[in-house]
């Protein structure tokens, strides 16, 4: 079958692959691009593991083939941090311990990097609602929910003071 070349946008700098039509964005991410903090929890839209956001649109990237990330900006968990500091969610992330195994971790993390774009105070039920694609089945969600919250309370304070 023949390659299809795919320039696009990621983390802000151009990439480009060649890919199989029937890849996902996933695997082209971690496999093309060699970007493996998205995870594959189920393959089929139902955990969040593989969390990404797409011209500002978050989305589960084993949804998307990968050729449809043609012209479009794609941001990845690895885009969290900048020049080596933790973003406040991965910060917060860990002074609420909102992780265990962390597998389900870099979907949260994008998921809620989402919601703080488009809502930089949400309540306690939207954060829920909003979270409530991503699974965890360590955490019981509280501490991850508080620590959203948390991080939502101190980019505020940022903005405020800048
Ligand atoms: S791996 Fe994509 S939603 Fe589970
Ligand atoms: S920390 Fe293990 S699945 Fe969330």
């Amino acid at each position: 079958m023949s390659k299809i070349h795919v320039t696009t946008t990621v983390n802000g700098d151009p990439a480009e692959f060649l890919t199989d039509p029937q890849t996902t964005l996933l695997d082209a991410l971690r496999d093309n691009l060699g970007l493996t903090g998205s995870k594959e929890g189920c393959g089929s839209g139902d955990c969040g593991a593989c969390s990404v956001i797409l011209d500002g649109r978050l989305v589960c990237s084993c949804l998307v083939l990968a050729p449809e990330a043609e012209g479009r900006r794609v941001e990845t968990i690895e885009n969290l941090a900048e020049g080596g500091q933790l973003h406040p969610l991965q910060r917060k992330f860990l002074e609420h311990a909102a992780l265990q195994c962390g597998f389900c971790t870099p979907g949260l993390l994008v998921a809620s990097k989402a919601l703080l774009d488009s809502n930089p105070d949400p309540t306690e039920e939207e954060a829920r609602y909003w979270l409530a694609g991503n699974l965890c089945r360590c955490t019981g969600y509280d501490k991850v929910i508080r620590a959203v919250l948390d991080a939502a309370a101190e980019l505020r304070q940022e903005r405020k003071a800048a």
